[in-house]
Order: structure tokens, then sequence, then C-alpha cells
């Protein structure tokens, strides 16, 4: 009896929920003109004229606004408070618009509803109409995904990661969390922040000058991770096919367009790869060219390239063609490349074997040389770290760095090294990391990865030139505003 009345309460409570449809949904599957329509959002615009206002309303859920024609039966007071940023609830008819640009508006004549739900001092509202500069915008971060601009970047964001997801269910990979707080820092770069716990005299008080704790939380030093790509390799060794798309922090002190401290990264590692580090060049870019070709030409995108230079986005058009496969040349071949344009080009650093690549050399590489992507594969064996495998010349590794025009390196990725002995070897003795030998111990099998920063993805195919604009709320040395 009570797991009866039990059930039927879960059934009503689960058939009350409702939504009302996005603009985007609306306009996807307008309803039939006598249907009653109620759009909520916020106002982007508005004219006022004698008898008859115009407003252009947005909920986010689509680069395209929707027009409201609000027909006047409000009072001045009222109409006063229809302003840029107020937001709203109309309730009205969509029909068909007799104007170019939409395919319906929402006509509010005297039968229909105003309701302003949130008022907004237009004088002192930060998102202006006019034209903000990237620099203004990450001053009033909590606001900007207001523009046309950053909420593109939002949904760009939402479409790829589904896409991924797709994608790697296609090839049956398994989508896994792996931990954010860890004790080892898998890139060895020293960039790791290192986690403290709060003084419990002083909960909210920052750090700073406050006594330690006696001993660590986890009884070891513990960090925020770099990379999740050692806790993967994990996983790979059973479930065979893994990645995830998580947070990674790096105490980067570099303040370039192109270097977060609080980045995503998608990683991938799978097991028994084939074809060696070419195979895995062959994965990340049948991954990239079916997950972004599908948005490429989204209106969204469109937003992003709105003042973007249109030779460099037909460049990125043609390398997601599918026609001609992306360039691989070796690192040994780059630099070969390099040191003969070195003559001619006016690079600051010399190129030279056995150091690393600069940026004006991967610059020189994507979009000088190659015009497009491409992978550099089998890097001398010093400038990687200790989990690359050993390529047979005992020189270099199978790894490879994907370089994109107008960014640098996207993608690291490489065949990881299997084999117990080489890899102790190199490793020497690192505390606390016996763990990934063992999975080298028991059943250690061959397998591969890549880590392809989420942000620089963003930037990429947006022609969005700083990576602070291609995430909603970035975190860069000495700046963290919410
Ligand atoms: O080249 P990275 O350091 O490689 C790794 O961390 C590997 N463990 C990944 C793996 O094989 N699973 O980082 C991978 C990518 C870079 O190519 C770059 O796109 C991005 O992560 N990245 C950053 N993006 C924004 N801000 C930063 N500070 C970044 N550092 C790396
Ligand atoms: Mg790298």
């Amino acid at each position: 009896m009570v797991l009866r009345r039990l059930a039927s309460t879960a059934a009503t409570s689960a058939s009350k929920f409702s939504l009302a449809p996005t603009i985007k949904q609306l306009l996807e599957r307008p309803p039939t003109a006598d249907h009653v329509t109620t759009v909520s959002g916020w106002i982007k615009s508005i004219r006022k004229q004698k008898n008859v206002s115009f407003a252009v309303i947005t909920d986010g859920s689509s680069a395209k606004g929707l027009q409201a024609v609000l027909l006047k039966g409000k009072d001045d007071e009222f109409l006063r408070k229809l302003t840029n940023g107020a937001a709203v609830r109309l309730t009205g008819q969509l029909v068909t618009s007799p104007g170019s640009g939409q395919s319906h508006e929402l006509l509010v004549d005297q039968h229909g509803e105003v309701a302003i739900l949130g008022e907004c001092d237009s004088e002192a509202y930060p998102i202006q109409k006019k034209d903000l500069t990237p620099e203004y915008l990450r001053e009033h971060v909590h606001l900007r995904a207001r523009t046309a601009q950053i909420a593109a970047m939002v949904r760009v964001r939402d479409s790829l990661s589904r896409q991924i997801d797709k994608w790697f269910a296609s090839q049956g990979f398994c989508y896994a969390n792996t931990p954010i707080i860890t004790g080892n820092d898998a890139e060895g770069a020293g960039e790791a922040f290192r986690l403290a716990q709060v003084d419990t005299q002083h909960p909210a008080a920052a750090p700073t000058g406050a006594p330690l704790p006696p001993s660590e939380f986890f009884s070891r030093p513990a960090f925020l991770t770099v990379s999740h790509q050692l806790h993967l390799e994990a996983l790979a060794t059973a479930i065979s096919r893994v990645y995830t798309l998580s947070p990674c922090f790096r105490a980067e002190r570099s303040l370039t367009g192109r270097h977060l401290a609080e980045f995503w990264m998608l990683e991938a590692e799978w097991a028994f790869p084939q074809n060696g580090v070419h195979g895995v060049c062959d994965l990340t870019e049948a991954l990239l060219k079916d997950v972004v070709g599908g948005i490429i030409g989204s209106e969204d995108i469109d937003v992003l390239w709105k003042d973007g230079d249109d030779s460099r986005r037909q460049i990125l058009l043609d390398a997601f063609s599918h026609k001609t496969p992306w360039t691989k040349m070796s690192y040994t071949d780059a630099i070969r490349e390099l040191e003969v344009a070195g003559t001619s080009s006016q690079f600051e650093f010399t190129p030279t074997w056995g150091h690393s690549l600069q940026s004006e050399h991967e610059k020189w590489l994507a979009e000088k040389l190659v015009c497009g992507p491409v992978f550099v594969t089998d890097y001398p064996a010093p400038l990687k770290p200790f989990y690359m495998r050993a390529n047979d010349d005992s020189h270099t590794v199978a790894c490879f760095d994907l370089l994109v025009p107008h960014v640098g390196e996207l993608v690291g990725g490489s065949v990881r090294e299997e084999r117990a002995d080489v890899l102790e070897k190199k490793m020497g003795n690192l505390a606390g990391s016996e763990w990934y030998l063992d999975l080298r111990k028991y059943g250690g099998a061959p397998h591969a990865g890549f880590g392809m920063g989420f942000e620089r993805l963003v930037s990429w195919i947006s022609g969005v030139e700083n990576i602070r604009e291609c995430t909603p709320m970035p975190r860069w040395a000495g700046r963290m505003l919410l």
C-alpha cells in the first residue's frame, strides 16, 4: 500500500516537470499561428516608436535572438523600464516576419503580456551595445556571456564536447573520471599547484602567514593535476580504450595568449595501438576532422569569425575538407627545413637539433611551410617526458606535437614506454610512482595516447586569438576575478 502510494507520487512529480521551449527550439519548430507563445530572455536591443516598440530578445540558446513587436498598450513609465539587459517574459503569437533577416517574430498585441522580471539600469549596465574590447570584458567576466561572442564561444565548447563524446563512443572508448587531486606531476615540469589545508582557526583567511597544519592531509604532498594521462594509463590497462575531458592546472608564469593556469584537456589512452606514432597521429586527425567538420560552418563559428581574416578562415576550411591528409614530418626534417629557412628568415632563436622548437619555429612550420596543420614526430628523448617510448635509434622517442596555424602546439601525444626495464632506467628513483611501473610488470600492454588543449582547439577553429576568450572564466597568473 505504502509502496503504491510512493510510486504514484513519483509518477505525478515526474509528469509535472516542464520547461518552456527556448528561442532556438521555437524557431526550429514554430507553433501554429493561433498558438499563444511565451518567451523569456534578456532585451538585447530595443527601438521605441510612437505606437510600437521593436525589441530583440535573447535567451542564449542560439546566436539568433527573436524580434518582438510590442504594440503600445502600456504606460510610458512601464515602457521606460524596457531597457537593454532587462530580463523579460513576453506572451504573444509567433508569426511569420515580414522583415528580412528573420523567419519569425513575436507579436505582442493588447491580448499579450509583457512582464519585467529583472530591471536593468541601462546607463550603468557594463555591457553596452558598442564594441567592447576583450580587456574590458575580462574586467566584467561575470557579465560577459551576455555578449554575442562569449555566448557563441560557450555554445561552441558545448557542441565540441558533445561531438567528441559521440566520436569516442563510436570507436568503443569509455569516458572515465580521473582524479583532480594527485600526488604526481605527470609532465615533470614543476608547474603543479600544491594543495594546503585552510587554517581551521581562520577558515576564511588567505593562507598567507597562517601556520601550516602539523601534517599533510593525505600524509604526502598533494597537487592539482597537470594532466590526467598517468591515471588514464592505469585504466587503459583494464578497459583498453579510455578518454576524459577534464580540467588541468598549471602554475604557468608565461602571460601569453596560449596559456592559462586552469584549462581543459581532452586526453585519450588506448591499449594495443597500431602503426606506431603515425597511427596515433592518424587517430587524432580522424577525431578532429569528424568532430570539427560538423561545427566549422555553424552560426556560432560565424559569429566568432565575424571580424576575422578571410584567407585565414579559408586555410582552416581546407584543413577540414577531408581531401588531403595532414602533413607529417619528423623533428629532424623539421629542423632541416628551419635551418634552410633560417638563412633568410629572421628567427630570434637559431634552430638547432636537440633544442626545443621555439614558438616562432612552430608558427613558421604551420603557417609558412605547410600552410595548415602539421604533425612533427620523433623528438629527441631529452626534450620529452619519461613516459614516451624510446625509438630504436635510442636518441628519439615515438611522439608527436600537432602544430596548427596561429595557435602553435594543439596536441601532444606518443606511444607510451611499455617495457618495464627501459622505463625503470628512465624514471630513476621517482618516489611514489611504483604503481606506474606495476602497470608494466603485470600484463603491461603496448599503449598510446594524446592530450589536446580544449581552449586552443576553440581558438583555432573560431579565429579567437587569445584563449582567455575561449573559456568562460579564465584564470592566469595574477588574475582570478570570480
Ligand atoms: O603538451 P602537454 O603538456 O602534454 C601533456 O600534458 C600530456 N600528458 C598529454 C597526454 O599525452 N595525455 O599538454 C597537452 C596540450 C598542449 O598541446 C596544449 O594544447 C595544452 O595541453 N596546454 C595548455 N593549454 C592552455 N594553457 C596551458 N597552460 C597549457 N599547457 C598545455
Ligand atoms: Mg607538449
